[in-house]
């Protein structure tokens, strides 16, 4: 970590944990802001696996003419893919975006303590706490980066810090954050901090509200969008999420605050059990198997069937074949 002056630290290369999604995602913005970047993968993963989602992201990046070609190759020369920890020892900041596993994550910190990996760690967690993962030889250079998902897109990062985080730690994320082209949020260490603990009784109210039978999915997230002026409905996002990470953050909230509003609804558990998880699966609150979305019709007999008369009340308005509408930006026609 280079010192700027008495004070202040200023992050110039960093490290990231985790191949997936929002991992290869941190990559991509780290290395296209100019820092050089370790990114670690998981065993028995392999190196050309991350390189070539961060390529494919950097491609369509082209595609759509934002960025030129010179600069994705640029991007992709500050980025190096390895499975081995003791690479990051340099770097000035790690930022963990491994499972969503407090003994996982625990373990990874210790683990990098104990290579003597001396930079700022950071945990990406939605929803465990920061006091969970402190622990000795760390504790003072431990924070929380919070990054939305897709991480290109989204320009915020809940940046969380613990009551012994050195204050120079937490200003050197803000000013990365920026540097990244975001917008840092300071948050207190709290399960699922500002958004998840916000959005997650808004995602799982609207799945309690369709298995009522209070209306249709096209019709509640129309109602959300053009009533509320959301980008999307809460069905859709749910959808676009993952309904078991939905289930699984509102589960640990409601494990964490002891709160009714995070119990997940008995329909959220049985679509999870049934591997109707959403986008990833082609089916969730809507069929996306045959390309542009539609209400998945199964779901309604789903409702009726296991949620006894809960699901009829609305008369069958979100049967197939009734509803138009948009999701996502794109028109649906059901059935
Ligand atoms: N998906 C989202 O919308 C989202 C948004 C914000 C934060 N997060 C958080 O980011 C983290 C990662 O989520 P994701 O969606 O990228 O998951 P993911 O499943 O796409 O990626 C996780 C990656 O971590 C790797 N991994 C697991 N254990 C590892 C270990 N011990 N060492 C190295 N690599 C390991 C896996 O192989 C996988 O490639 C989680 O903590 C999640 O809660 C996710």
């Amino acid at each position: 970590m280079t010192m700027t002056h008495s004070s202040d630290l200023d992050i110039r290369s960093l490290g990231v944990v985790g191949a997936g999604l929002m991992g290869t995602g941190i990559a991509e913005v780290a290395v296209l802001s100019g820092l050089p970047t370790v990114l670690v993968r998981g065993t028995g993963r392999a190196p050309e696996e991350a390189r070539g989602r961060v390529e494919r992201s950097l491609e369509r990046r082209i595609a759509r003419g934002s960025l030129e070609r010179e600069q994705a190759g640029a991007a992709l020369a500050r980025l190096t893919v390895t499975g081995d920890r003791d690479a990051l020892a340099a770097v000035d900041i790690v930022i963990e975006s491994i499972v969503e596993d407090l003994e996982e994550k625990r373990a990874l910190f210790l683990d990098l303590a104990r290579r003597a990996v001396g930079g700022v760690l950071a945990s990406n967690t939605s929803t465990l706490c920061l006091r969970d993962l402190a622990g000795p030889g760390y504790d003072d250079r431990l924070v929380g980066m919070h990054f939305f998902s897709p991480v290109p897109a989204m320009s915020l990062v809940e940046v969380a810090h613990l009551p012994g985080t050195r204050p120079d730690v937490e200003r050197a994320c803000r000013r990365l954050v920026e540097r990244l082209g975001k917008t840092p949020v300071s948050v207190v260490d709290s399960a699922g901090f500002v958004v998840n603990r916000l959005l997650v009784p808004y995602l799982i109210g609207a799945v309690a509200a369709f298995a009522q039978g209070l209306a249709g999915q096209i019709e509640i997230d129309t109602a959300m969008k053009l009533g509320c002026g959301h980008p999307m409905g809460p069905l859709a996002l749910c959808d676009l999420i993952g309904l078991d990470v939905v289930f699984a953050m509102a589960k640990l909230l409601h494990k964490e605050f002891g709160d009714q509003r995070y119990q997940p609804p008995a329909l959220l558990r049985r679509m999870v059990q049934d591997g109707q998880l959403g986008r990833k699966a082609g089916l969730g609150f809507y069929d996306y198997r045959a390309g542009t979305p539609v209400p998945s019709a199964g779901l309604w007999e789903l409702v009726s069937g296991q949620l006894g008369d809960a699901g009829a009340g609305a008369g069958g308005v979100g049967r197939a074949g009734h509803d138009v509408g948009i999701i996502g930006g794109e028109v649906a026609r059901a059935g």
